[in-house]
């Protein structure tokens, strides 16, 4: 079912049973007051009669001057003990008939249904005693026939009952209006989808009015989410145009030297081995590109980590003692404090300190320091190099993929310019920050912050 039909049905129930109650308490109310109003009007009637005529000393119904007391259909009878009727006034027998009389100590109301061609009448009866010398002697009784009564209720019910139908048509229509009104933007927004969906192109939602509720914030996240997935996919194509770029200048090195040995053989043997030489190095070099992409893949994809806490000072002992042996330079630690605790995920940590110190030994010649400091928010791993340093005009580019500031050079060093974009995505997964600062020609600082909590 659909999900405007199902508030349009919801809405004009709920409505309806409102009204019903409501309407169910107006018509008792109004039947218990007007109840009580007759009642009393009858007993005042009764009682001015009593006093008028006197019939606590007499109790003799004078018919003549009884009649003003009569009302449309109705009668006045004295009743003496023992129920037995003493005096009768009426001005419809066959309602008199219908009454039985009936003696009484204290006075009562008494509604009846008596049925007059083929009709039922509702009728009235108060009982009032009538006393002498404190003592009661006899009873008035006094009927009349409601018919107006009758009709006020008649009509009530058939007010109250139009009034729910036409409210309950208007909650159906108020809601169907109401339904579709929320709905429109729901609506826009599948659409979209499915046509999303069908070209698998993103697209966005196009917002008519500024509502400022719930469903622009809705659509306008949905907008935003798309805008990230058309950034995403931008930069995938961006990746993989930059990567083939990337691997074409191997491959065409190897494949070059693979048609050069193919179309000469191994007859000259210098000249062979040059060629094999080219081919394994350009082939390594393919291999630790790949890696990088990988590498760059998993710190963008926002995989989680797995954090730990972990000792900083032993991490980094560690790192520079197989950078030392495999690089054959000067690297230096120095520390705050005997052990710096952090809380980060090792592997990918140790990638970002390696990637700063391995810049550090292919863009340097000198001695390398690597500083951990704590300070009030993070925790600061700062490698220093007195190598070439990068322009100033560079450092905002150095973070992008792929690039390099001399190429020609990054060439030599086997660089693939991926390694300060993944230490950025390492950093960004810790919710830290990466700082490079530096002066041509004199060397250059790069930072890792590391936040305490
Ligand atoms: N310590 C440094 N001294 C001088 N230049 C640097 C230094 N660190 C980075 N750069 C410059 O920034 C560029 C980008 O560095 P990045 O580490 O991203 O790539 P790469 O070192 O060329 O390749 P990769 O690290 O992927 O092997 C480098 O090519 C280099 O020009
Ligand atoms: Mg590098």
């Amino acid at each position: 079912m659909k999900i405007t039909t199902k508030i349009n049905i919801m809405t004009t129930a709920w409505i309806l049973c409102v009204l019903v109650a409501v309407n169910a308490v107006v018509f008792f109310s109004f039947m218990r007051i007007t109840v009580n109003m007759e009642d009393q009007e009858l007993y005042q009637r009764a009682n001015t009669l009593i006093k008028e005529m006197k019939l606590d000393e007499s109790s003799i119904l004078k018919k003549d001057q009884l009649t003003p007391y009569l009302t449309g259909h109705s009668f006045i009878r004295i009743v003496k003990p023992g129920s037995k009727m003493n005096n009768e006034v009426t001005n419809d027998k066959h309602l008199a008939a219908k009454i039985k009389p009936k003696f009484v100590q204290k006075k009562e109301a008494e509604r009846k249904i008596i049925s007059q061609n083929n009709d039922e009448v509702q009728t009235l009866v108060v009982r009032v005693p009538i006393h002498k010398s404190g003592q009661v002697t006899a009873a008035l009784e006094m009927g009349e026939k409601l018919s107006g009564f009758e009709m006020a209720k008649d009509v009530l019910l058939s007010i109250l009952a139009s009034s729910t139908i036409l409210g309950a048509l208007l909650a159906l229509l108020g809601g169907r209006w109401l339904s579709n009104l929320i709905m429109r933007p729901i609506s826009n927004m599948i659409n979209t989808m499915e046509d999303i969906e069908q070209s698998g192109i993103p697209k966005k939602i196009v917002i008519q009015h500024e509502t400022k509720d719930e469903l622009q914030k809705m659509a306008v996240t949905f907008n935003r989410m798309i805008e990230r997935l058309e950034d995403n996919l931008e930069k995938q194509k961006q990746f993989i145009s930059d990567a083939s770029h990337e691997l074409k200048t191997p491959l065409t090195v190897i494949k070059s030297f693979a048609d050069h040995l193919l179309r000469r053989g191994i007859r000259n043997e210098a000249d062979a081995l040059d060629a094999i030489e080219t081919i394994h190095s350009e082939a390594t070099r393919i291999q630790k590109m790949t890696e990088r992409f990988l590498d760059l893949a998993d710190t963008e994809s926002g995989n989680h980590l797995e954090k730990k806490s972990l000792d900083l000072v032993a991490l980094c002992q560690s790192i520079i003692k197989q950078l030392k042996s495999a690089y054959k330079r000067e690297i230096d630690l120095h520390f705050a404090a005997p052990s710096i605790k952090v809380i980060a995920d090792e592997l990918k940590l140790k990638q970002a300190i390696i990637i700063l110190i391995d810049n550090a030994i292919k863009y340097s010649t000198d001695k390398i320091d690597v500083y951990l400091n704590v300070n009030e928010l993070n925790t600061v791993i700062k490698v220093k190099d007195s190598g070439i340093g990068i322009p100033d005009y560079e450092i905002k580019n150095i973070f992008e993929r792929f690039y390099r500031v001399d190429k020609a050079r990054s060439r030599e060093t086997g660089g693939t310019g991926l390694g300060l974009a993944i230490a950025k995505n390492i950093m960004k997964q810790h919710h830290g920050e990466i700082k490079i600062s530096s002066t041509e020609g004199v060397g250059t600082e790069a930072e890792l912050f590391l936040p305490k909590s």
